[in-house]
């Protein structure tokens, strides 16, 4: 959403042309250029080279070829001369490709006429706005808007004292401070529009804004990071039509509440910090036009009793804002309506239909809760309802609306065919995540603006003839995943269909084949075909597609046989795993940080040409044959890889040692493979370890202390390897805490239970009910750890980690002696396995304390005595295993222990009482 959002940012910038500097009513009588002026204008256009720009493509900007050695310059395109002194006074260079630095000396500034200068849409490749734009004494316009300038803007900006309009937005990498704005602010007292958006002015104190001209019709501040208070006297400006401060999310300040008189038609304040007091608003405001107020801070909450007020409004925005109940759909009645967004809010209920006079009779007699539109908008551009609880159908008049071009409505509970759309303005239309069913409607074929089709996770079938798609040249995005009754096999056989396409989504598709159409998809950066049922190799031409631009492919769950060489320049993302793939790991793209391959049939050893990857950031190749040894070299990849996995294949030979300062990993899990050795203690540098699993290997060492002050080490699993020797006590003051999974069983660990340790793995003591609320998971959005613990006496993988799961499992060891009475504190235990050891004396009662319990396995050690009472009030515990110990006397009857099986205390001679 927020790339589309950008985009259409950029669209409504872009389709309001600058008419300032229209072309010179040029005819004879016009005196020629001055000569000096012309090779100035042409220097200066030369010591740039032309390069592309796909958003001047993309809005058809004409390139400016009349600029020649020898003509009169007063009629080159964008050229404008003084009628009377033949001075070059304004140059309108927007969208002409330029690439290059403006250096200070550039012949630019010897035309000293200047009035008006347009400049925007180039790519001045990071050069800073020279101080010698400050030169031009008579200059009113100044446009530097999206040109990749960086750097401090100069001050002497402020010598510009005839300025009218200054727009330098969307230079973002480029700085404004408190100083400069300062003199800018004072100097400029004819200033009336003044655009900073996406510039950053995170150091600037708003109130340097405070005296700005009282001229001043437009001040655009849309995302500069400004924060602080907002000077209360710009809302007083007696001339200000439009105030936009969208997105800056630290910026406060007061709206005024009475004496308000203002001409403001539009009022831009989402994400921003002001309280919002929107009967006094409204009530105050009676030019608005355009009303933004996305994700803000409502003071008074019985909104939508004003709305129907609001009848001059054009756009309004009031998504995020947690509104419920119905929509608002009486603003649909302003005939002016051209942009309605709601998305994000608790709205319920049906979408309106349009009142047929007759039925308007009726309606207003039965029901007060089925509202209806009277007319259709017929101005409506953009509707945008996404992230509400609406259900029902959608209603006719959608499809009848000839201006509209953004529909957006997913993420709701609409049900109910796709109509047929009447005319074909769309540009955009997101349907995702409804109950939508039936076929995608023909009338597709003719939105031939269409740049975004987004049908997925809906109940769609039919066939998706591929015809459909012939006209619609200009559609770049095109996702139909998780429909899973859609047939898209003719579409995927088509050729010479979506020339334009750039980012396909056709997961959970049924799809047999990769889309034969992809041949021609020059520009395609993100591909989705994973859960699909393509088979064997992937065909040689694939290998071509997308080679430049690609950089997201998701083959994942299909049947893939072989790949080959990957040769995708600018690939980061790439999901290969869970197919069928065989023969050597494939190295991946240079550029890569997310490469799985996990799941799948791979042999042979893992190429050094892996340690070359130095962007990658998440590597899985769980789940193959690969064998020999782990590369020393891929130690080196840790200092910037979080996740490395290497669970269940044939590695033999030592871990790598070359864990260096500044190690990255999150994560390492080299579980079921034949590595020896000792562990590495270099592993101390990796202070952000969360997960370490060496399981089901044949490691060879004491147990490693030196773990003990990973301040973030949540899961350690040692199971199934050849550690021994005793746990003594720790050697820190703090040791392991935050540990919340320990295995250390089918080892060879002896002598006592380490009574320390448990006074001190303070993880395990929080008490969780009081954190129930929040299930989280271990992971983030492109790994979820997954380890294989064994839960009441069952192998599972948890393939997400809850973050709060607790288990303790030293079973299968030579552990001695008694149970220390401090393993009562672990209150978050969930699993606890102490059998097959020699442990001896009693049950401690202080595992009582244990109320989140879920199983308990003390078999087959010594113990003796009675089954302390107090474990009949662990109500969560499901699995008991007592069995195999010399315990006597009654077992305790009532609560939990009505629920185990004789089994759970066989084999203990002494024990009385069975059910
Ligand atoms: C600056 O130029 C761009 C491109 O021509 C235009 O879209 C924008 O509206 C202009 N800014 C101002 C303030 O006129
Ligand atoms: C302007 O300065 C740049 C870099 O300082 C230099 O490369 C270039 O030749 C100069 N151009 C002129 C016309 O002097
Ligand atoms: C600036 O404008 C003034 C008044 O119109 C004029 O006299 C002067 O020559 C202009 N200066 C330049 C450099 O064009
Ligand atoms: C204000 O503009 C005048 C005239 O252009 C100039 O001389 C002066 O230095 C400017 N002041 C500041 C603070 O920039
Ligand atoms: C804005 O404030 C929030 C807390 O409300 C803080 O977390 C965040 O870092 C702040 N952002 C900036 C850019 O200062
Ligand atoms: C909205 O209109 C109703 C009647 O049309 C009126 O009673 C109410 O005061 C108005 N509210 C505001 C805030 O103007
Ligand atoms: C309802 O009647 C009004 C005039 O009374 C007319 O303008 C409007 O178009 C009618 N609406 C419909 C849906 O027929």
């Amino acid at each position: 959403m927020e790339r589309l959002l950008l985009l259409l940012i950029c669209f409504l910038f872009l389709s309001q042309p600058n008419n300032s500097s229209s072309s010179l009513s040029f005819n004879s009588s016009t005196p020629l250029c001055h000569s000096h002026q012309s090779s100035s204008l042409l220097h200066f256009r030369n010591s740039f080279s032309v390069g592309q720009s796909l958003i001047c493509d993309l809005y058809s900007y004409p390139p400016k070829n009349s600029w020649k050695m020898g003509t009169d310059c007063c009629g080159w395109d964008g050229v404008t001369c003084d009628t009377m002194s033949g001075h070059v006074i304004a140059v309108d260079l927007s969208c002409s490709r330029l690439q290059g630095p403006i250096h200070p000396n550039t012949t630019l500034f010897s035309l000293r006429h200047l009035q008006r200068l347009n400049l925007a849409l180039n790519n001045f490749g990071g050069s800073a706005i020279s101080s010698k734009f400050g030169g031009f004494a008579n200059m009113t316009h100044l446009n530097l808007t999206r040109s990749s300038f960086i750097g401090n803007f100069p001050s002497e900006i402020s010598h510009l004292s005839k300025l009218v309009s200054l727009d330098l937005s969307w230079n973002y990498m480029m700085r404004i401070e408190t100083p400069s704005l300062k003199r800018l602010v004072q100097n400029l007292t004819h200033l009336t529009e003044l655009v900073l958006d996406y510039v950053n002015m995170s150091s600037v104190s708003p109130n340097s804004f405070m005296n700005l001209s009282s001229s001043l019709t437009s001040l655009r501040l849309y995302y500069c990071g400004l924060k602080g208070r907002f000077p209360d006297n710009i809302f007083h400006l007696p001339n200000l039509q439009l105030l936009d401060v969208r997105y800056n999310y630290n910026l406060t300040g007061s709206l005024p509440t009475y004496n308000w008189s203002t001409p403001l038609k539009s009022l831009r304040l989402s994400e921003a910090e002001f309280p919002i007091n929107l009967p006094n608003l409204i009530s105050n405001l009676k030019s608005l036009k355009e009303l933004y107020l996305s994700n803000c801070n409502f003071i008074v909450s019985s909104y939508p009793t004003f709305l129907p007020n609001l009848t001059q409004i054009t756009s309004l925005d009031l998504s995020y804002n947690n509104f419920g109940g119905q929509c608002p759909w009486s603003l649909l009645n302003n005939a002016g309506l051209t942009y309605l967004r709601l998305s994000g809010n608790n709205f319920i209920g049906q979408l309106p239909d349009l009142s047929t006079n007759q039925t308007q009779v009726s309606s207003s007699n039965s029901s007060s809760n089925s509202q209806s539109v009277s007319q259709i908008p017929s101005n409506l551009v953009s509707l945008k309802l996404y992230d509400n609880l609406l259900n029902g159908t959608i209603p006719s008049w959608l499809y009848d609306i000839p201006s509209l071009q953004y529909l957006i409505l997913a993420n709701n509970q609409l049900t109910g065919h796709i109509g047929e759309f009447l005319h074909n303005s769309l540009v955009a239309l997101w349907l995702n995540n409804n109950k939508l069913h039936g076929p995608l409607p023909l009338s597709i074929s003719k939105l031939v603006s269409l740049r975004y089709l987004v049908v997925s996770f809906n109940n769609l079938s039919g066939n998706v003839e591929s015809k459909i798609f012939f006209r619609l040249k200009n559609l770049s995005y095109l996702d139909m995943s998780n429909n899973p009754l859609l047939s898209l096999s003719s579409f995927t056989f088509a050729t010479n269909i979506l020339p334009n396409i750039v980012q396909l989504q056709l997961s959970s598709s049924n799809i047999t084949e990769i889309p034969h159409f992809l041949q021609t998809a020059e520009n395609i950066e993100y591909l989705d075909l994973s859960k699909n049922q393509i088979k064997g190799n992937i065909p040689k031409w694939f290998l071509e597609v997308g080679k430049d631009s690609l950089y997201n492919l998701n083959l994942s769950y299909n049947f893939l046989t072989s790949i080959g060489h990957l040769p995708w320049k600018h690939m980061d993302i790439l999901d290969l795993h869970s197919n069928m793939l065989q023969g050597p790991l494939p190295v991946p793209p240079l550029g890569v940080s997310f490469f799985s391959v996990s799941r799948n049939n791979l042999i042979g050893e893992i190429p050094l040409l892996i340690c070359n990857l130095s962007s990658l950031l998440y590597l899985d190749l769980a789940y193959n044959h690969l064998s020999n040894m782990i590369p020393p070299c891929l130690g080196n990849l840790s200092n910037h890889l979080i996740d490395f996995d290497l669970k269940s294949n044939s590695l033999h030979g030592t871990i790598p040692s070359t864990f260096a300062k500044g190690c990255y990993l999150k994560s390492l899990k080299l579980n079921g493979n034949k590595l020896e050795g000792s562990l590495p203690q270099s592993l101390v540098h990796c202070r952000k370890l969360e997960v370490l699993d060496f399981g089901n290997n044949k490691i060879n060492s004491t147990f490693p202390h030196w773990l003990e002050t990973l301040p973030e080490l949540r899961v350690l699993i040692l199971r199934s390897n050849n550690f021994h020797g005793t746990l003594g006590n720790p050697k820190t003051k703090f040791p392991f805490p935050n540990l919340r999974i320990i295995d250390l069983s089918h080892n060879e660990f002896y002598g006592h239970l380490p009574t320390n340790l448990f006074n001190y793995l303070k993880a395990m003591m929080m008490n969780v009910s009081a954190n129930k609320g929040e299930l989280k998971y271990m992971g983030d959005n492109y790994y979820q750890d997954s380890v294989i613990v064994v839960m009441k006496g069952l192998f599972f993988e948890l393939v997400k980690i809850q973050s709060l799961f607790t288990t303790i499992d030293f079973s299968n060891n030579n552990f001695k002696g008694e149970i220390p009475k401090s393993i009562g504190e672990l209150g978050s235990l969930k699993g606890l396995n102490f059998s097959h050891n020699n442990l001896t004396g009693c049950m401690p009662p202080s595992l009582g304390k244990l109320t989140n319990l879920e199983w308990l396995d003390l078999s087959s050690n010594k113990l003796i005595g009675e089954i302390p009472i107090q474990l009949a009030d662990l109500t969560s515990l499901e699995v008991l295993n007592l069995s195999e110990n010399y315990l006597f006397g009654q077992i305790p009857r009532g609560k939990q222990f009505n629920t185990f099986m004789n089994d759970s205390y066989k084999e203990n001679r002494g024990l009385c009482g069975f059910q």
